[in-house]
């Protein structure tokens, strides 16, 4: 399969597209998790990428572009399609995108909404608790781990990212509308958009999806 997921922060990419690479055996690319991978190494970009994504900002369109072009060609994952998280972000990067498939003769297939009020946010936001190794997320709440602070699969510990308070996620919400929406109004006029109720719970979320791939369980 060849996708994208758009949404807001907690809307739910980071839960459902994992459920699709394993579906599909395709890539899951979440730039947002590479920009932490980066963050973690220490790297310059990392340490310019953190000012800007503490303070809800975005990384440059060429940074991202040039990131995303590069998995997209040596990622042997993504040999079987792609499943994007978090790209792309601005009407640019969707330019980018669709110019970088054609050279490949390839086409999107799905621009998939995940779609739910602003104000469900803050709980899902400030409750997630992530692995940063696999970018696997629970909730404290929602989606509990079944030990406390530790990943199901790695027994390694689970932390708080550092933009999710409610401070930071105010203002990758308004980064959200004022860059991201109109990357929706790009896509809503192709065949190949959709929008799916992001506030039901995630196996409906997840059913929704299955829905748009033309399954109906
Ligand atoms: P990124 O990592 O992409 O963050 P985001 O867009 O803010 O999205 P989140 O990861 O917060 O939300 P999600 O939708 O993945 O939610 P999740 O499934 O985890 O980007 C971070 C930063 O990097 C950006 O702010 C920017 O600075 C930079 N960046 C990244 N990409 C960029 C780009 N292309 N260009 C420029 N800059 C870029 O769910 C959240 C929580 O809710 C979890 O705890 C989960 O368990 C829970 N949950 C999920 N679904 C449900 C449900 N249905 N019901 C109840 N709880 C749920
Ligand atoms: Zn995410």
């Amino acid at each position: 399969v060849r996708m994208i997921l758009i949404g807001p922060p907690g809307a739910g990419k980071g839960t459902q597209a994992p459920k699709i690479k394993e579906k599909f055996s395709c890539c899951h690319l979440a730039t947002g998790d590479m920009l932490r991978s980066q963050v973690a190494k220490k790297t310059p970009l990392g340490r310019e990428a953190k000012k800007i994504m503490d303070a809800g900002g975005l990384v440059s369109d060429d940074i991202m572009i040039g990131m995303i072009k590069e998995e997209l060609s040596t990622n042997k994952e993504c040999k079987g399609g792609f499943i994007l998280d978090g790209f792309p972000r601005t009407v640019a990067q969707a330019e980018s995108l669709d110019k970088m498939l054609a050279e490949k003769d390839q086409k999107l297939q799905h621009a998939v909404e995940l779609q739910i009020d602003d104000a469900l946010l803050v709980a899902r936001i400030t409750g997630r608790l992530v692995h940063p190794a696999s970018g696997r997320s629970y909730h404290q709440i929602f989606n509990p781990p079944k030990k406390p602070m530790t990943d199901d699969l790695t027994g390694e510990p689970l932390i708080q990212r550092s933009d999710d308070n409610a401070d930071a996620l105010k203002k990758r919400l308004v980064t959200y509308h004022a860059q991201t929406v109109p990357v929706v109004g790009y896509y809503k006029d192709t065949g190949i958009w959709k929008s799916i109720d992001a506030s039901q719970e995630p196996g409906q979320v997840w059913n929704s999806l299955l829905k748009i791939f033309g399954e109906n369980n």
